[in-house]
């Protein structure tokens, strides 16, 4: 298990001098069977949205934001000392969901790992690779609809950064109890949509604590639960059905501000997937829910995306993977 997990006690802050005219946040750690109608896009502001998914789900479908989503799945694994789950797999799962599984980067290393398993992967959007392994395969349907697998059917069922996607958890969660084979697993795992947190004053009155709550603001009134965290998705598996439920929080510095290496490194890693990332969160919500103009949502992102940079603001979010067990 990585170090960070493990940590209970403050993060501590790298003093070391660091220009506030520096903006790449530390260059040393920087790196550099469908049918057509769903391939569909609509562009606005400079990004490009899924047609199908308009109104269902508010974070772009590009390259840029692929991209993205490729480098999210790189931190979260770093985050947990390079483990794809924390699930306590014995042996290759005969069935594997991943649900909402984006860009499938997740779907095809499991697919690697696991060549005992099958795993399926899916999603509103086609943005998965036409080439695959054998034992992997990418469907492209709506998780919030009845769900069309047979019931007891999953051995795993894996489901990453969906919270800005679903809208009834409950319902979701029902879904996934049926569709597991008895003695199945289920792996959840969320990051904090509603605030930040530091340890020192350090992120009050800051851009990025302003750019958190407009954010949480404009999710709650577009119809999403702000609060999934880990004891929320504790209760709603509980009351699906699981049982044996783990909650294993982690923290993700937001900018390369840490002392102790592995946390920078975390911490640089998340400063770049928030290069775009905060955009990518905000910029519809901003203009299209809270009705901000293009040129105050953009100003309010550079200045958060500052923050992160220049490693003055010591703030933290919390991402939970939550492991639960079908009975037998
Ligand atoms: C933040 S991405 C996470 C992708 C992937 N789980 C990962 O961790 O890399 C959320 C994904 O959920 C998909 N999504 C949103 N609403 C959905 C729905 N109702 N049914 C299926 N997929 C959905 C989006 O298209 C997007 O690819």
């Amino acid at each position: 298990m990585s170090a960070l997990l493990a940590q209970t006690t403050e993060i501590e802050v790298d003093s070391t001098p660091f220009s506030d005219y520096e903006t790449d946040g530390g260059s040393e750690l920087s790196t550099q069977s469908l049918s057509s109608s769903i391939r569909e896009h609509v562009y606005e502001n400079g990004r490009r949205y899924h047609r199908k998914s308009a109104g269902q789900y508010f974070l772009p479908s590009d390259e840029t934001e692929q991209d993205r989503l490729d480098l999210l799945h790189h931190l979260y694994t770093l985050v947990r000392g390079g483990a794809l789950y924390m699930a306590p797999l014995r042996e290759d799962p005969a069935r594997v969901l991943d649900a909402g599984t984006g860009t499938g980067v997740w779907a095809l290393d499991f697919g690697d790992i696991h060549p005992g398993s099958e795993v399926v992967g899916v999603d509103l959007a086609p943005i998965q690779p036409d080439w695959t392994f054998p034992n992997v395969k990418f469907e492209c349907d709506d998780l919030e609809k009845d769900w069309t697998w047979k019931l007891n059917h999953f051995n795993y069922i894996h489901s990453r950064a969906l919270a800005t996607a679903i809208k009834d958890w409950s319902r979701y969660f029902t879904q996934c109890f049926r569709h597991t084979a008895p003695g199945g697993y289920i792996e959840i795992v969320e990051y904090a949509l509603d605030r930040l947190w530091s340890d020192d004053d350090t992120l009050k009155d800051s851009a990025l604590e302003k750019f958190m709550a407009k954010f949480s603001e404009g999710l709650s009134k577009s119809g999403i639960n702000v609060h999934v965290d880990g004891e929320y998705i504790k209760k709603g598996l509980e009351e699906a059905g699981f049982t044996d439920v783990q909650v294993h929080p982690a923290r993700i510095p937001c900018g390369a501000w840490p002392k102790e290496p592995n946390a920078k490194r975390v911490g640089a890693t998340q400063h770049l997937n928030l290069q775009t990332g905060l955009e990518a969160h905000g910029l519809n919500i901003f203009t299209q829910v809270l009705e901000m103009t293009v040129e105050e949502a953009n100003e309010l992102i550079a200045a958060a995306l500052k923050d992160v940079e220049r490693r003055k603001v010591h703030s933290y979010t919390i991402v939970w993977n939550v492991v639960a067990r079908k009975p037998e």
